[in-house]
């Protein structure tokens, strides 16, 4: 018996230096130690040995046991010492690798010219409007004096969602919405979408404005002419050129087309695509607000007049930053909209 306990002690040595993990240590405790272990049942079967001889023999299993137990704690803590520094390797963070940089989104080169705009009318005084995209013809056209054969109503190349609704074709519908809803003196701008059918390097058939109107008791063309000669100059600098042309809307009387120094080609014209050679660049219509639209209201224009404007935004934000093609605010390439940020 004592033979078989020293082959026995030798071989879970052997194992446990073998060991590798708490799992194997643990598998060999339960082998030699457990309830059923190989050692466990040598120490039961000692009332088998024969009474003189059990003293000795028990001492030795009991040194065994108590060796075999240290043993077993020993190899557990070299294991896990091991399987600590497996897990530290693994787990290891590299505090040298570069954060991933959070995306920060910017307004668009469009809101933000709006915005620009507005506060210079904003600081003047102005409040600020808005009206629907999907407007009726009676807003978009017929209050605005245009007559239901009227050749003007052509002139805008209309999207139409109905018989009765289109997409707003100008800014301009808002006037009559304030108007029937407010009474003089009013100062408003109107930022917002419109739409028309056409499309090429200066066109697009979506686009914005800012529509302004100012009325009041004897305001006249000297005014209009003031406050749109000081908001360009604001906006695109003291040294601004402007140009008033006559021409005709059918909402004011008189009415003008304002021009700006073309700052593309520097108002040289000649190869310039933009301006078409010109050198001056059309961004504003204008005028005294006619005495049909005050009738449509129910303003007595006899005692009320005003004047009225609408300008195209991208125009402006093309002129500002030297953009040749207005397509660019809608194609949404980064590295032209990263420029704005
Ligand atoms: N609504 C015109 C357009 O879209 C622009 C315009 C011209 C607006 C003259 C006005 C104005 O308020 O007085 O072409």
């Amino acid at each position: 018996m004592l033979e078989g306990l020293e082959g026995l002690y030798q071989d879970a040595l052997a194992a446990l230096q073998k060991a590798k993990s708490t799992s194997e240590v643990e598998q060999l405790r339960v082998r030699y130690l457990g309830r059923n272990g190989e050692l466990t049942l040598l120490v039961r079967s000692l009332r088998e040995v024969p009474p003189e001889e059990r003293p000795r023999v028990g001492a030795r299993l009991n040194a065994v046991k108590e060796a075999l137990e240290a043993e077993i704690r020993t190899a557990l803590e070299r294991v896990r010492a091991d399987e600590e520094r497996q897990a530290l390797e693994r787990d290891r963070v590299d505090v040298t690798v570069p954060g991933r940089r959070r995306a920060l989104g910017a307004l668009h080169p469009v809101t933000q010219t709006i915005e620009e705009i507005v506060d210079i009318f904003v600081a003047l005084g102005f409040e600020v409007a808005t009206g629907p995209d999907i407007e009726d013809d009676y807003h978009n056209f017929t209050a605005l004096n245009f007559p239901p054969d009227h050749p003007a109503r052509d002139m805008q190349d209309t999207f139409f969602v109905d018989e009765s609704y289109l997409l707003r074709t100008h800014t301009s519908p808002v006037q009559i919405r304030v108007m029937e809803s407010r009474k003089p003196p009013l100062r408003i701008v109107v930022p917002g979408a419109t739409y028309r059918h056409d499309d090429d390097l200066t066109h697009s058939p979506m686009f914005h404005q800012i529509e302004g109107f100012l009325v009041d008791e004897r305001v006249s063309m000297a005014d209009l002419k003031g406050v749109l000669t000081y908001a360009m100059r604001e906006l695109f600098g003291p040294e601004t050129r402007l140009r008033f042309r006559a021409s005709f809307f059918p909402f004011t009387e008189p009415s003008a087309e304002v021009d700006i120094g073309c700052l593309i080609c520097g108002g040289q014209g000649s190869q310039c695509r933009v301006c078409k050679g010109s050198g001056w660049l059309e961004i504003l219509g204008a005028g005294m607000i006619d005495p049909n639209v005050f009738a449509a209201v129910g303003y007595d224009a006899e005692k009320v007049s005003g004047f009225a404007f609408g300008l195209g935004v991208e125009r402006v934000a093309m002129l500002k930053y030297q953009i040749a093609d207005i397509r660019t605010f809608t194609t949404n390439d980064l590295r032209f909209l990263r420029q704005f940020v």
